[in-house]
């Protein structure tokens, strides 16, 4: 039998290239080999939300891109966190195996407590619990993320050890599955690819809107002049070539350090290679994006494949515990 892999990913709208060849393209990757889950946490984000007006477009948008990208309803499932209630009912009965002291000293809880003073609740020190209900509710092992959810993953792996010492052997220990592609940087030159820093590209841009974008990019710094020799290890736009053109890496290379080409050469060079690249993204996601009701039918479909292994989960959660069986389950009372 494959190993199950879960992964969950806030909903952010349109993705852009920096959640692409981080995370994307390593989801869509791994559905070969791995019975995959794949969600998109909205109860996460009510942790840092405090517009929630755009959640339902952001959640479409998200998942539309994940499709056109590859995630293939056949062979993943792909589902929205809050369509499965039992998640929560895990959470909060995981969260009587967690000791405070564990979730104060994460990192994560500690940078949003100092970014949102205002708003430090109670689910923002229950986030890694939630996100450990995610993971084992589906007793999946293998979990890819990026090195900023390590903390999550270790505390994900102590909780689950500490119910299995408690109540018996229930949940596998979820292990990180870190992914190869290194960290995108902005067009800011300095922070990572983000929504939140406006310093990304989005997947689903048309190529005018790409090549304008990439126009902003922040290059090599000593490079002032159109004559001035580049270097290109410095320049966080020549990391991008590697991906979207790779076979003139070399040539680019060579032809920034002689001052053969200028930084605005090298961004129509990396812009046409980006709307290559992506062209067959672009068209996917415009005929799906047609579709009536694709991505209602796909999640559909996908609540119900996550709900038949969540609710045997909380089953046996409940029976190990003790709590006492509901009595009649099948009797409806008025
Ligand atoms: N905390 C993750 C992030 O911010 C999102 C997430 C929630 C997640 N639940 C998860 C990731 C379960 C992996 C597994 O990126």
């Amino acid at each position: 039998m494959k190993k199950r892999v879960f992964s969950g990913a806030r909903p952010t709208g349109r993705q852009h290239i920096g959640n692409y060849l981080g995370a994307i393209q390593n989801y869509v990757s791994l559905q070969e080999d791995y019975d995959c889950i794949y969600c998109i946490v909205d109860i996460h984000a009510l942790t840092t939300l405090e517009d929630t007006g755009n959640l339902q477009e952001n959640t479409y948008e998200m998942m539309l891109d994940w499709l056109a990208a590859g995630l293939d309803p056949e062979k993943s499932i792909l589902f929205v966190q809050s369509h499965i209630p039992e998640v929560m009912e895990l959470h909060t009965l995981l969260s009587m195996v967690t000791p405070l002291g564990w979730l104060l000293r994460v990192p994560t809880f500690k940078e949003k407590a100092r970014m949102q003073p205002h708003n430090v609740n109670y689910g923002l020190v229950g986030y890694p619990v939630l996100m450990t209900a995610d993971i084992v509710l589906y007793k999946a092992e293998v979990v890819p993320v990026g090195e900023d959810q390590l903390p999550h993953l270790e505390l994900a792996r102590e909780i689950a050890r500490r119910f299995n010492f408690i109540f018996g052997d229930t949940f596998p220990e979820p292990q990180a599955k870190l992914t190869t592609f290194p960290l995108v940087i902005g067009l800011d030159g300095v922070l990572k690819m983000s929504k939140s820093y406006n310093n990304y590209i989005e997947l689903a841009a048309t190529p005018e809107e790409t090549l304008e974008r990439v126009m902003t990019a922040v290059t090599d710094p000593a490079r002032r002049y159109r004559t001035d020799p580049g270097h290109p290890e410095v320049c966080n736009i020549f990391r991008l070539h590697h991906y979207f053109n790779p076979g003139r890496v070399e040539e680019i290379t060579s032809q920034c350090r002689s001052a053969g080409i200028g930084c605005v050469d090298c961004k129509t060079l990396l812009a046409c290679g980006i709307n290559t690249v992506l062209a067959p993204f672009r068209e996917r996601r415009a005929v799906l994006a047609n579709k009536p009701n694709y991505v209602v039918e796909v999640l559909a479909e996908g609540v119900h494949r996550a709900q038949v292994i969540a609710k045997g989960t909380l089953e046996e959660v409940k029976e190990k515990i003790g709590l006492l069986k509901r009595p009649f389950p099948e009797k409806v009372y008025d």
